[in-house]
């Protein structure tokens, strides 16, 4: 009998004990989704590199055999940028990289900074002690950046991270992801349709003025890019955020070593997204025949490419299992790797250095308010990461 997959985790911040099983069968294993269709689950961190920059793997989400992981997969149609190939893919990465470059992060830091000092702040004057640092903290952050960026008004944000969790977790129903994103498409339509009259600051506004009015970029085409954009900008750093801050506050010592020293702070962030690698769903479709690691994987045949496995092979990462924030994590598949490589990295690494380091600094006694055996997992197939998190200081 073939393993099933997605798996999920039995702790939030370790990947799903399944994939010690799967690595014992090679770098390649064969598994079974929840259709009955055979995939390929590839553990190998080589593999996992050589395979992504393999251009017989496809993305391309239209494909009718491009796998479905979870039913809500088959739905929510998200389809910009990750579920394309070149040359269609390349026109819309090139259009968007000006916006994510290092120096162009930078530039946003002091507000990111505002952004979160505002946020401890509001917790300190609260009066309270204790708090859910999701819907205060992880959640916001991301999302007031993510907003300015684009120029979406944060007044909507409840809106649209309902709409996100119903597409992106993994307990929705195929109907309910698609009445979620077809509900976030309709927004962005409408968002774009004031901002023809009435531009705002932000990317959606440079789109229309440089690439839709000039004929290059269609309505349609924009409203999924941008929608992708709000929905990939918020939800996997809001995760990062949260299951940083709980791991740390279960690794004292570590969180010490990142009070302690603000510069040290980037290397801490990469060994979380090693540790963590919480966009654990890498897929992919093969266009044609590929021999890798003494096997076959067929034209046609599903690719899982979970990075939370390869993140933790200890042939790169010594004692892997091991939240170490001195060792140099790069070279992590966190953000993937090869022509998809997550586009918003710089970002989020900024959003997380200044996140965790200020947290660690003004809120020097925080503790988890329930063991983390209470706070539950999310179920494989969805962004890995937390639901609540409950604190007090
Ligand atoms: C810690 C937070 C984040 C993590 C762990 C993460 C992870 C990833 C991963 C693994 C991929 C590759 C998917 C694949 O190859 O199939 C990816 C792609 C992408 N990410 Fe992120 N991401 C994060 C934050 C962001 C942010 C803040 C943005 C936008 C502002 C963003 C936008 C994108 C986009 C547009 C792609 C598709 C790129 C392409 O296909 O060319 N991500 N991300």
């Amino acid at each position: 009998m073939l393993p099933t997959f997605p798996m999920s985790r039995q702790c939030p911040y370790h990947p799903p004990s399944g994939y010690d099983a799967l690595r014992q069968d090679g770098p390649l294993a064969k598994v079974r989704l929840y259709d009955g269709r055979t995939a390929w689950a590839v553990t190998g961190y080589a593999e996992t590199r050589q395979l992504l920059v393999d251009p017989r793997l496809s993305s391309d989400r239209s494909r009718p055999d491009f796998p479905v992981l979870v039913p809500r997969m088959a739905a929510a149609k998200l389809v910009a940028l990750v579920g394309m190939d070149p040359p269609e893919h390349d026109v819309q990465r090139r259009m968007l990289i000006p916006s994510f470059t290092v120096k162009r992060v930078n530039s946003l830091r002091p507000a990111i900074r505002r952004t979160v000092v505002e946020r401890i702040e509001a917790l300190l004057a609260s009066g309270r002690r204790e708090a859910d640092l999701v819907p205060e903290f992880a959640l916001p952050v991301p999302s007031t950046v993510i907003c300015e960026l684009l120029g979406v008004p944060y007044t909507d944000h409840e809106f649209f991270e309902e709409q996100t969790r119903r597409m992106l977790l993994a307990t929705s129903t195929a109907e309910e992801a698609a009445a979620a994103s077809g509900a976030l498409v309709r927004y962005f339509d409408e968002l774009i349709e004031a901002q023809l009259d009435e531009p705002r600051e932000g990317l959606v506004g440079e789109l229309i003025a440089e690439r839709f009015r000039p004929g290059e970029l269609g309505r349609e085409e924009l409203a999924s890019i941008a929608m992708f954009l709000l929905v990939a900008g918020h939800e996997t750093t809001a995760n990062m955020i949260a299951l940083s801050v709980l791991t740390l506050l279960e690794h004292p010592e570590q969180l010490d070593r990142l009070r302690a020293d603000e510069k040290g702070a980037g290397d801490a962030v990469e060994e979380l997204l090693r540790f963590l690698s919480v966009a654990d769903e890498l897929q992919r479709v093969a266009a044609s025949d590929i021999e890798i690691a003494g096997h076959v994987i067929r034209e046609g045949d599903a690719v899982y490419l979970p990075n939370a496995a390869a993140n933790r092979t200890p042939e790169v990462f010594p004692d892997p299992d091991v939240l170490d924030l001195g060792r140099s994590a790069r070279g992590h598949l966190a953000f993937g790797y090869g022509i998809h490589q997550c586009i918003g990295q710089n970002l989020a690494r900024a959003e997380l250095e200044i996140a965790l380091y200020e947290l660690a600094v003004r809120l020097p006694g925080l503790r988890l308010a329930e063991p983390v055996e209470q706070l539950g997992t999310k179920p494989g197939g969805s962004v890995q990461g937390i639901l609540r998190l409950p604190v007090v200081w």
